[in-house]
């Protein structure tokens, strides 16, 4: 892999615009994310083409301004903005004698520096060893290697034992991932049958999700003015006051062009936000390109199967706008966006607000009155710790106020032999 972690990488930025990708403002972007890794920009060049050089990527006297600009600079490796293949990679690195790296392993090699817990870490090589095996056609010298002892088969080329070595790496990735991702998911489903809704974060990279989430949870997940500061979902539980208790779950932040090994990877950590009850997708409404942001949010819930999940707009930032908190509603009278400011707390109280408006929209809640025959209900409901107070009554029956998905409880009504309506005192509210 490349390793950009080295403070002492200096770099020549090439961005090329195709008419078709609109893509003028990745420049930017571009820059950020070299800084990112810790890289410091000797020279830039930018170009205009109608489609990619073959050869080269950017034409042939393009190439040879790229080439002279790094001998002039003395820079040690070359970043394209954009997807370049592994012959294209081949001729510019001897054209320019200098290492020639892409979009695509920019990215990884963010994500490998930041991903925190084991399971991002394993995602994160999984990527990078897909991505490479992609680039493994002829990239490497083909001479025949000496038979070795155990890994190497006999007379078998270089390529053939680096393709082998990382197809068994990839397998053995594979089944770890496998079982951290079954634990995962009998997690969830644990979450999922208690009646504790999951709020899930997302949003476009740098937009305030952790300043967001160490503020609701005042957790200390590390928020640091870096892209992809956070890679796993860390989950938490917060108190919502006269709701009670929800799990908040921070993701990885998305960014356009993500690359696709990549986003498969992380789909299993990504389910929180597919499974979630409410999406609150931040934005940071000071930034110029904040509607193309969240484009590319929306681009990527779709992709992992979340953009059903209902969404709360939360426009972070607003200490730069110099602008006052508030909710917007829809023409229903539900709150659809929150202006706040993470960074102040200015607006906090009106999030909470908002998402208590919002799910107790997708809870019911109602009273039984059980006999003491009916005590298997009573377990159930409080096995989905759905009961918020109980009291006996003399006759022996219990009174137990009910706060309910309204999904459990059609599951529950389905399970019971007998119908339940005489035994409700005061039927659901939603
Ligand atoms: P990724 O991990 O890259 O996805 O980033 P993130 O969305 O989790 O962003 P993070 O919380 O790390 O914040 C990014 C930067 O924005 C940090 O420097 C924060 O201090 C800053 N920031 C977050 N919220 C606010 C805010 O309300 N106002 C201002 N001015 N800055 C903020």
């Amino acid at each position: 892999m490349f390793d950009l972690a080295e403070p002492a990488e200096q770099a020549v930025l090439v961005h090329v615009n195709f008419p078709q990708e609109h893509s003028t403002e990745d420049l930017q972007e571009l820059r950020m994310l070299v800084a990112s890794a810790g890289v410091v920009v000797l020279g830039e060049l930018s170009c205009s083409r109608q489609a990619p050089d073959a050869k080269l990527f950017i034409g042939s006297g393009k190439a040879a301004e790229l080439a002279a600009l790094v001998a002039d600079t003395g820079a040690t490796v070359v970043i394209f903005n954009n997807e370049l293949s592994p012959s294209q990679t081949r001729n510019l690195e001897r054209l320019c004698q200098a290492r020639v790296i892409d979009r695509t392993s920019l990215i990884l090699d963010i994500f490998a520096q930041r991903a925190r817990t084991y399971e991002g870490k394993l995602q994160v090589e999984l990527a990078q060893l897909q991505h490479l095996a992609s680039r493994l056609i002829r990239g490497f010298d083909n001479e025949r290697q000496k038979g070795g002892i155990g890994l190497r088969g006999p007379g078998e080329t270089r390529l053939e034992t680096d393709r082998r070595l990382l197809r068994d790496r990839v397998k053995a990735l594979k089944i770890r991932l496998d079982k951290l991702g079954r634990q995962r998911e009998q997690g969830r489903r644990a979450r999922q049958r208690s009646e504790q809704p999951v709020l899930s974060i997302v949003g476009y990279t740098n937009a305030g999700k952790s300043t967001l989430f160490n503020r609701l949870t005042t957790a200390d997940v590390y928020a640091a003015d870096q892209l992809f500061a956070t890679l796993d979902p860390t989950l938490r539980r917060i108190e919502l006051p006269q709701f009670g208790e929800a799990i908040l779950a921070d993701t990885v932040g998305f960014i356009r062009h993500l690359p696709h090994d990549l986003v498969a990877a992380f789909k299993s950590t990504l389910q929180e936000t597919r499974d979630a009850d409410l999406q609150l997708h931040v934005i940071d409404a000071a930034d110029a390109r904040r509607a193309e942001n969240m484009r590319q949010v929306q681009l990527v819930l779709t992709e992992i199967d979340a953009a059903e999940v209902p969404q709360l707009l939360v426009y972070n930032k607003i200490d730069q706008l110099a602008q006052s908190p508030r909710i917007d509603y829809n023409e229903q009278g539900l709150p659809e966006a929150v202006w706040l400011s993470a960074k102040t707390g200015a607006g906090l109280d009106l999030l909470q607000q908002a998402v208590i408006q919002l799910l107790s929209q997708q809870h019911l809640q109602l009273v039984l009155r059980l006999p003491p025959r009916l005590s298997q209900i009573r377990a159930q409901l409080f096995a989905l710790q759905a009961v918020q107070h109980e009291q006996y009554q003399e006759d022996g029956s219990c009174e137990l106020s009910v706060k309910i998905t309204a999904a459990n409880w059609a599951r529950l009504l389905k399970q019971c032999e007998q119908s339940l309506e005489n035994y409700i005192v005061r039927p659901p509210v939603f």
